[in-house]
């Protein structure tokens, strides 16, 4: 076998690499020998994916639910990782941001227009079963939804709406004791935080709590407040930040609240949803009014969000 410059560079860089670490090159060399080839299978993980549904009836439409709920997991996880990647970034500028921002629309247009598989894709008669069994489970109880909330602007913005004047003189952690769904999640019966909420906190206050503290200052807003002025007003970059904060507090929602509206309005009296919420005036965007950029936004367009 004849050995190419190419293969003789590599070998170098090899050797620095390993010296680096106090390790011997031949070792590893050796290992390779032994080393099995990679197969797709193994690399993402395909038998443990395809495998994580457990439903908790035998009725066939709660796999699309369970698999659709993942899906969307999974775009709310690749969501934060474009976020992280534009808070790290050491010289933000308008153009790195607006193109992270795509990418977090691009996953937000895509959980938008496939919400049709929640809003028609079941059975009702099937739906209203199996949603018995998962009591008191609820889509509000997404720690990630709220990760990206927290990532994406100021406490105040999160605040529930009819306290916000009044809380922005209180700083961050006093803010979020007011966090709307906080406050939204009470018993539709009792008046009490529902038991969805206090499950919920129990398992992430903390982790929610500490990372409140972190994005305090250190979130796409800050980070949008923190450019030159010149940058500020790029207008791909505000065009974006138009588009995910629409996506993200009015479009995703109104699809979210048809899928709710579709099993669980009823003439008269609303079905209870699995988590307790009065849902038909917690969930509406144009009651939550939740905007991640206020100051891009006019008055007008303030005051007719979600309608
Ligand atoms: C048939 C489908 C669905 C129905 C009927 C439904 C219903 C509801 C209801 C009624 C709530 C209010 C909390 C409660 O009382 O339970 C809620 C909250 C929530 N659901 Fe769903 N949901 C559906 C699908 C989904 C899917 C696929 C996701 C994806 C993860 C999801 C994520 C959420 C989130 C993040 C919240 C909290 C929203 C907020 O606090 O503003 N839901 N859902």
């Amino acid at each position: 076998m004849e050995i190419t410059p190419k293969i003789q560079e590599l070998l170098q860089r090899l050797e620095e690499k390993y010296q680096m670490e106090g390790q011997q090159m031949e070792t590893y060399l050796e290992g390779l020998v032994y080393n099995n080839y990679l197969d797709y299978w193994d690399y993402i993980h395909l038998e443990a994916l395809i495998n994580l549904q457990h439903p908790r009836t035998d009725i066939p439409d709660e796999n699309i639910f369970i698999i659709y709920h993942q899906i969307t997991e999974l775009y709310f996880k690749l969501s934060l990782l474009e976020i992280d990647q534009i808070l790290k970034h050491p010289k933000l500028d308008a153009v790195y941001f607006t193109a992270k921002l795509k990418r977090l629309i691009a996953y937000f247009t895509n959980l938008t227009h496939s919400f049709e598989i929640m809003v028609n894709g079941m059975a009702p008669e099937q739906f209203l079963k199996f949603r018995l069994s998962l009591l008191p489970a609820s889509g509000f109880q997404s720690v990630q939804y709220r990760m990206i909330e927290i990532a994406s602007t100021d406490m105040i913005n999160l605040v529930e709406h009819p306290f916000r004047s009044e809380c922005a003189v209180k700083n961050s952690s006093e803010q979020y004791e007011f966090i709307y769904w906080k406050k939204g999640a009470t018993d539709a019966a009792s008046g009490k935080k529902t038991l969805t909420l206090r499950r919920f906190e129990e398992k992430y206050k903390e982790q929610l709590t500490s990372l409140a503290k972190h994005h305090e200052g250190h979130n796409l807003y800050a980070k949008f407040k923190s450019l030159s002025a010149d940058e500020q007003s790029n207008p791909a970059l505000l065009a974006a930040l138009k588009e995910y904060d629409g996506l993200v507090n009015v479009h995703w929602p109104n699809v979210h609240l048809k899928s709710a509206g579709r099993y669980l309005a009823k003439p008269g009296k609303a079905i209870a949803a699995t988590g307790g919420t009065n849902w038909e005036s917690y969930l509406p965007p144009k009651i939550q009014r939740r905007v991640f950029f206020p100051s891009i936004w006019d008055e007008q367009e303030l005051e007719n969000w979600g309608k």
